[in-house]
């Protein structure tokens, strides 16, 4: 059943992601998939993020953050920003990447990016949704296809977190 709700889930379309943050010397970025639009006006992206990753504290330090959009053959990225955490080494050295206006990096091989300002954060079960203004963005490949959630498999480990039932 277990397996039957986490085949389920992945049954919602979404994209794949790094989401960077900055404060002061410190930097971290990580892979997310829960990111979604949440406002045309003005207009704010949402992310749900686990609140032990070391970006989270940076993103509520920084009251900003960006969105790297990844395109289906950066698998490789998906790995290295999403299965390690940033507070052991620095996830961004010797990737390629800029700040954005809020400071927070972008990946600079991407398809696109957002830049964000963090409007609220609010608690939802074992996750926080951060809800951000976008204040800037661009699309660097228009040609490249988005990597979905979907293809990453089971790449996060998220299997295993599902309930057996309801
Ligand atoms: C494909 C994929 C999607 C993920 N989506 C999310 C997500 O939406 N939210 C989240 O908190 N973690 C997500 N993760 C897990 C984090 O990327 C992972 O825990 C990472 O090591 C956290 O890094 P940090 O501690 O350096 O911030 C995802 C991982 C992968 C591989």
């Amino acid at each position: 059943m277990s397996h039957q709700v986490a085949a389920l889930f992945k049954t919602i379309s979404s994209g794949v992601y790094v989401v960077g943050a900055a404060h002061g010397q410190q930097r971290n970025a990580f892979t997310a998939s829960w990111v979604m639009q949440a406002s045309f006006n003005p207009l704010m992206l949402s992310l749900s993020i686990n609140p032990g990753n070391t970006s989270y504290r940076l993103i509520k330090a920084a009251r900003a953050f960006a969105v790297s959009v990844l395109a289906r053959e950066q698998m490789d990225l998906a790995r290295h920003f999403g299965t390690q955490s940033g507070r052991e080494h620095d996830k961004l050295a010797g990737q390629a990447w800029r700040a954005g206006i809020t400071g927070a990096p972008i990946l600079s091989e991407a398809l696109s990016y957002f830049d964000c300002r963090l409007c609220f954060t609010r608690r939802a079960g074992d996750h926080v949704l951060v809800v951000g203004r976008v204040i800037d963005g661009a699309i660097f490949r228009s040609e490249a296809a988005p990597m979905t959630y979907a293809s990453t498999g089971d790449l996060d480990g998220s299997g295993a977190l599902y309930p057996s039932k309801f």
